[in-house]
């Protein structure tokens, strides 16, 4: 696969690696410079060096790499070790239909769209800054299948028959009556709660509506250091938040 002017790609070597646009002409980085220009046409797997003689492999980048490089965050976001599990323990097939609420920095919608190639997530924000920005995001990430919504959904959801609706803003639990009326019977419905208050409220209305396999989780991930001693990395993420999952029973 050639590359092109409008690509953004992922340059890659052992120590250092960038998400750069192709068109913005010159990259600047730690080990030198490179004429962009001289990439169009080349294959994905070439390599290519800066004016230092710095050897980069030059990659097609993966939803993850732009979360990492190239994406803006605004409000808190739900990370990959999170929204991996919402895949993980819903089992959602690739036509499946999502809605997500709230669209923040729409790095939810972005990683779970990814994953749905004959399905699409419809996303619902209130707050008009966050939507130029997760509109530039979701533009960014390439994803045609993301329908952004600016809607306040305390009056409810227009969605039907839905597979999966996640929960991530402030007091998901009054909301929850308006999700078990768009799932279809056998749906997930997922809250992702910073706090464990927020989980006990969120488990108690849950649990007055008729959902079954109720269960809340934290992933901890530990990333250990491999290089001269082998021992687990002093500092890291300590914690995001807890993820409760249920399913509409009929
Ligand atoms: C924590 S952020 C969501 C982050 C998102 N999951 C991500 O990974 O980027 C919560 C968002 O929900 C929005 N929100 C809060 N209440 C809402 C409501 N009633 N209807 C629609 N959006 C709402 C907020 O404006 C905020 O942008």
């Amino acid at each position: 696969m050639k590359i092109k002017l409008n690509d953004k790609v992922l340059l890659l070597s052992k120590d250092e690696s960038y998400v750069v646009s192709v068109s913005k002409k010159i990259f600047n980085g730690r080990s030198g410079m490179i004429n962009l220009s001289r990439l169009i046409g080349k294959n994905y797997g070439s390599k290519i060096k800066t004016h230092l003689g710095k050897e980069f492999v030059i990659v097609k980048p993966s939803v993850l790499d732009l979360f990492e490089k190239c994406l803006t965050r605004t409000a808190q976001v739900i990370l990959p070790k999170d929204a991996s599990l919402i895949l993980g323990y819903t089992g959602i097939s690739s036509d499946s239909l999502v809605v997500d609420i709230g669209t923040g920095s729409a790095y939810l919608a972005i990683f779970l769209a990814n994953y749905l190639s004959k399905g699409k997530v419809i996303t619902y924000e209130k707050d008009k800054r966050f939507i130029k920005i997760a509109g530039e995001n979701i533009k960014l990430s390439g994803l045609k299948n993301i329908q952004m919504k600016q809607k306040d959904v305390s009056g409810g959801i227009s969605e039907r028959n839905v597979d999966l609706i996640t929960l991530d803003l402030q007091h998901p639990e009054k909301l929850i009556k308006h999700a078990y009326k768009s799932l279809k019977t056998g749906g997930w419905l997922v809250v992702y709660s910073p706090t464990i208050e927020e989980v006990i409220k969120v488990t108690k209305e849950i649990r007055k509506r008729g959902f079954s396999e109720v269960k809340t989780i934290e992933n901890i991930v530990r990333e250990w250091q491999t290089e001269r001693t082998t021992r687990p990395k002093s500092m890291g993420l300590m914690h995001t938040g807890w993820l409760t999952f249920a399913r509409k029973l009929e």
